[in-house]
C-alpha cells in the first residue's frame, strides 16, 4: 500500500517564484515632482551603545534613493527597525539610520517623529524636489504588522507613488510592504530588482552544475529548501547542525550531536527523494566532536561514523572539505545557505570558513543567502570575492523554498 504523503512534504502546493520575475521598477514610471514612499529595510545591527555595525542594507538602498533624488522626486523613506511590537521605544529608534543616511547621501535626512502623525504630515506636505524625509520605525504602530488597511491607507496619502525596497522584509505582509501598494502605483527598486536577478536566475536558469551548500542548525528550518532544490540541483551539500539528523537517518550513531528525532522519517525521505532525481546528496565524512556545547571544549576529528556517545559534532572535518572542494571546483552556479558548524566558535568555524575561501577562489556565480550565512561569509573575509550576497535572512529563505514573497506579489506587473 502506497504511504500517505508527509505532511511537511505538502507545504509546496503554492505558487512559485517564477511569477514575480516581472514587475515594473522605478525606471517604468515617472517620479519627476512626485512624493514617492520607499519602504527599504534599514533593520541594520546596532551594538550596545547604538551605534550602526553593519551598513550593508542602508548601503544597498542607495542605489535607488540616489536615482529618485536625480530624478527630481520627493523621498520619503520608511522601514522597522527591530521588533518594538506597536509600541514606541526609544532604543528602536531610526535616527541612527537617519544620521548614516545623511553621511552616505551627502545631503540632510530629516527624521519624522512618527510615522503618520502631525510631524511626518508637515515635514511631507511641504516637501521640495529631491529632499529625503525618513519616517520613525513603521512598528512603533501596532497596525503595521497586522497589515491594517486604514493604516495603509493612511501612509499611502503622503504620497504619490509607492516603491518597495525592502527586499529583506519582502516576506512579510505588513502595511508598509505589501497593505500600501492597494492605494499607490507600486513598484519595485533596485535592490529588490538585484535580489530577484541573482537569487531568481540561479534557482530558475542556473548554468550547470548548480551546486547548493545548505547548513544551519535544524532540518525543520530547511524541509521547503531542501525539497525546491532538489528539483534543481545537481547536487546538494549539507553541514551545520542538521546533517546530524541525515546521518542518524542513514542509522549512523550520532552521540550527543543535535538531532530532531520527529524528523527522521522526513530526513529519510529526502535522502530518497535525492536518490530518484538523481541528485547527488553529500553529508559529511568526518567531524570535529566536542565533549560540550562550548567555544573552549575539548575536541577531535572522527569520522562520522564513529562519533562516540558523549561528544557532538560542532563542524565538518577535513575529508569532508576535501571531498566538498572537488565538487565546488568543478560547479559553475552555487548557492549557498546556512554556516557548516558552529561558526561563532573559533575552534569550530574551520569547515565553515574553509567552504568560503573555496567559493572565493572558484570560477562560478556564487549566491549567498542573508542572515548567518552572510555573517559567515563577511566574517571569514571573502564576502568581496562573492558574485551576490542578499540583504535578507528570512526572505531569501522563502524566496528559495519557491514561496510567493507578498512584498513583491503586491507590485505591478511589467
Ligand atoms: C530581517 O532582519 O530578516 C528583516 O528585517 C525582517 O525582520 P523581521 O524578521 O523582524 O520581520
Amino acid at each position: 500500500m502506497k504511504n500517505p504523503p508527509n505532511p511537511d512534504l505538502m507545504l509546496f502546493k503554492t505558487k512559485k517564484t517564477e511569477v514575480f520575475m516581472d514587475k515594473k521598477t522605478v525606471r517604468d514610471i515617472d517620479v519627476s515632482g512626485k512624493k514617492v514612499l520607499v519602504r527599504c529595510d534599514f533593520n541594520v545591527p546596532q551594538d550596545e551603545n547604538g551605534n550602526i555595525t553593519d551598513t550593508r542594507r542602508i548601503v544597498g538602498a542607495l542605489p535607488t534613493i540616489k536615482y529618485l533624488i536625480e530624478h527630481n522626486a520627493k523621498v520619503i523613506l520608511c522601514s522597522h527597525l527591530g521588533r518594538p511590537k506597536g509600541e514606541v521605544k526609544k532604543e528602536f529608534s531610526l535616527k541612527p539610520v537617519k544620521d548614516e543616511l545623511s553621511r552616505q547621501l551627502g545631503c540632510e535626512v530629516k527624521l519624522a517623529d512618527d510615522i503618520v502623525g502631525e510631524s511626518a504630515k508637515t515635514l511631507t506636505s511641504n516637501m521640495k524636489e529631491k529632499e529625503v524625509v525618513l519616517l520613525e520605525n513603521v512598528r512603533f504602530d501596532k497596525r503595521e504588522e497586522a497589515n491594517d488597511r486604514e493604516f495603509s491607507k493612511e501612509l499611502a496619502s503622503l504620497a504619490d507613488i509607492y516603491v518597495n525596497d525592502a527586499f529583506g522584509t519582502s516576506h512579510r505582509a505588513h502595511s508598509s510592504t505589501a497593505g500600501v501598494a492597494e492605494f499607490l502605483p507600486a513598484v519595485s527598486g533596485f535592490l529588490i530588482e538585484k535580489e530577484i536577478k541573482f537569487l531568481g536566475d540561479s534557482l530558475n536558469n542556473p548554468q550547470r552544475p548548480f551546486v547548493a551548500i545548505l547548513g544551519g542548525k535544524k532540518v525543520s528550518d530547511k524541509i521547503s529548501v531542501i525539497n525546491n532544490l532538489i528539483d534543481k540541483v545537481d547536487t546538494l551539500i549539507i553541514g551545520g547542525g542538521m546533517a546530524y539528523t541525515f546521518l542518524k537517518a542513514k542509522g549512523l550513531n550520532i552521540g550527543s550531536s543535535i538531532c530532531e528525532e520527529d524528523k527522521l522519517d522526513l530526513a529519510k525521505e529526502l535522502l530518497e527523494k535525492a536518490k530518484t532525481k538523481n541528485v547527488e546528496l553529500l553529508l559529511p565524512v568526518d567531524v570535529n566532536v566536542a565533549k560540550e556545547y562550548d567555544k573552549d571544549a575539548e575536541s577531535k576529528i572522527v569520522s562520522a561514523d564513529k562519533i562516540e556517545d558523549g561528544w557532538m559534532g560542532l563542524d565538518i572535518g577535513p575529508e569532508t572539505i576535501k571531498k566538498y572542494e572537488a565538487v565546488l571546483k568543478n560547479a559553475k552556479t552555487v548557492m549557498w545557505n546556512g554556516p557548516l558548524g558552529v561558526f561563532e566558535f573559533e575552534k569550530f568555524s574551520t569547515g565553515t570558513n574553509e567552504i568560503a575561501k573555496i567559493l572565493g577562489n572558484i570560477d562560478a556565480t556564487t549566491v549567498i543567502g542573508g542572515g548567518d550565512s552572510a555573517a559567515a561569509i563577511e566574517k571569514a573575509g571573502f564576502a568581496d570575492k562573492m558574485t551576490h550576497i542578499s540583504t535578507g535572512g528570512g526572505a531569501s529563505l522563502e524566496f528559495l523554498e519557491g514561496k510567493v514573497l507578498p512584498g513583491i506579489d503586491c507590485l505591478q506587473d511589467l
